[in-house]
Parts: structure tokens; sequence; C-alpha cells
């Protein structure tokens, strides 16, 4: 699993940034190694439990497999912000 650091991307949760919201998370743009990309913030209740890691890495891992043009690309988690970061479909 790539694990991506906070000090890496460049994020601002603010609604001007929000480009979705599903049943589990909020999704934002930001910027990582100089692309453009969405951010997949979880709400969590309590991110530091072993179970709130675990979802990340499921549901980046499951990402990072696939390898399809009709599949957005995972880059990695960052457990900072709770988040895993991912192509951004625009
Ligand atoms: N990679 C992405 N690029 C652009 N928009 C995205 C991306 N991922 C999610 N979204 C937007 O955010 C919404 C919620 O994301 P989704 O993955 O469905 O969250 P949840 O798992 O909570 O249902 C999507 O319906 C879409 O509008
Ligand atoms: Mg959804």
């Amino acid at each position: 699993m790539c694990i991506i650091s906070y000090a890496d991307i460049t994020f601002s949760p603010v609604s001007k940034n929000k480009i979705g919201h599903g049943a589990s998370a909020a999704v934002y743009r930001g910027i990582f190694k100089n692309l453009p990309v969405a951010i997949k913030q979880f709400a969590l209740d309590n991110p530091n439990l072993p179970r709130s890691k675990s979802l990340l890495l499921n549901e980046a891992s499951e990402l990072m497999q696939l390898s399809h043009g009709n599949v957005i690309k995972c880059f990695g988690v960052c457990y900072e912000i709770c988040s895993i970061i991912l192509e951004l479909a625009a």
C-alpha cells in the first residue's frame, strides 16, 4: 500500500472544493504531485481505531488491484485526514 503524507498533498475541505458526497465519505478536489486529484474523506467516529484504518486500506487496495480505463486509479491512503487519494474524474 502507498501511504501518502498529508504534507505531500494540497487539501482544503471547503465547499468550493467539494465535488461529491456519498454514504460514507465527502469528496474534495486537491493536488498531489502537481496533479489534480480527488480526495475521498471518510466520516469516521474514531480514525485511530484499527477498524478505521482497515476501512481505508480495503477501499484503496481494491482499487489499486485493478488496472482498467473504466476504473478510477487510486494513489494511496492518507491516514492523517482519513482519506484515499484518487484520480480526478473531471
Ligand atoms: N475520483 C473522483 N473524481 C470525481 N468525483 C468523484 C470521485 N470519486 C467520487 N466522486 C464524487 O463523489 C461522490 C461520492 O463518492 P462515492 O465514492 O460514491 O462515495 P461513497 O462511497 O460514500 O458512496 C460521487 O458520486 C461523485 O460525484
Ligand atoms: Mg457512492
